[in-house]
């Protein structure tokens, strides 16, 4: 803390250039760590928002089937008939219709759809537009829990897995 005094940048040409760079040194220092701390300040509070505004609730999620063929097909016939004028073909990806709703419905082609929690994507296919905080965001996503069975909708998640990552 002694070199970095106001009165340091007077002496400079008595004391030689050593305070000046003491000086520059520590504010450098200063500057990296506020930086850091502001950093690390952003990135603990995403988190959190991200963690507490929903809970996903939990269920056995059948692993076997969601690799098979067979329930990414059925998945894939249900979304034909179901969610593709909102969410998109395989072929068009994310269709223009996708981008006028607020919030947009997402493009099922992203990779990370690949590993995305299926118990997540069970959820939001069951509840909807129904569930906190997508309800309050202005969500438009059905509700698709009176409309179709378990099996169903696990075809569903199998399809959107399979489909994460894939080309048009
Ligand atoms: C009327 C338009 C519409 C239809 C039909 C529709 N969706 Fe959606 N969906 C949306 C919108 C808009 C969002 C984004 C808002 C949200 O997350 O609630 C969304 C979000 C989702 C999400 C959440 C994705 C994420 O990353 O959080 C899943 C999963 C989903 N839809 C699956 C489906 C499935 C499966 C069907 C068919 C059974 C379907 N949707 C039918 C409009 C629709």
């Amino acid at each position: 803390m002694g070199c970095a005094t106001g009165a340091g940048s007077l002496n400079v040409g008595k004391r030689g250039p050593g305070l000046a760079g003491c000086q520059s040194i520590f504010q450098e220092t200063h500057r990296v760590l506020r930086l850091f701390v502001l950093l690390a300040g952003v990135t603990f509070l995403l988190f959190a928002c991200k963690d507490s505004s929903y809970e996903v609730p939990q269920r056995t999620v059948p692993t076997s089937m969601l690799g098979e063929e067979q329930s990414q097909r059925c998945g894939e016939d249900l979304f034909f008939r179901m969610c593709q004028e909102c969410h998109g073909t395989l072929s068009e990806g994310r269709n223009p219709r996708a981008e006028r709703f607020v919030p947009p419905a997402p493009d099922f082609h992203e990779q990370h759809y690949s590993q995305t929690d299926p118990a997540y994507l069970y959820w939001r296919i069951e509840e909807g537009k129904r569930a906190e905080p997508f309800r309050s965001r202005g969500s438009i996503m059905p509700a698709w829990k009176p409309h179709l069975s378990e099996q169903q909708i696990w075809c569903l998640v199998a399809y959107l897995q399979y489909r994460g990552g894939q080309e048009r």
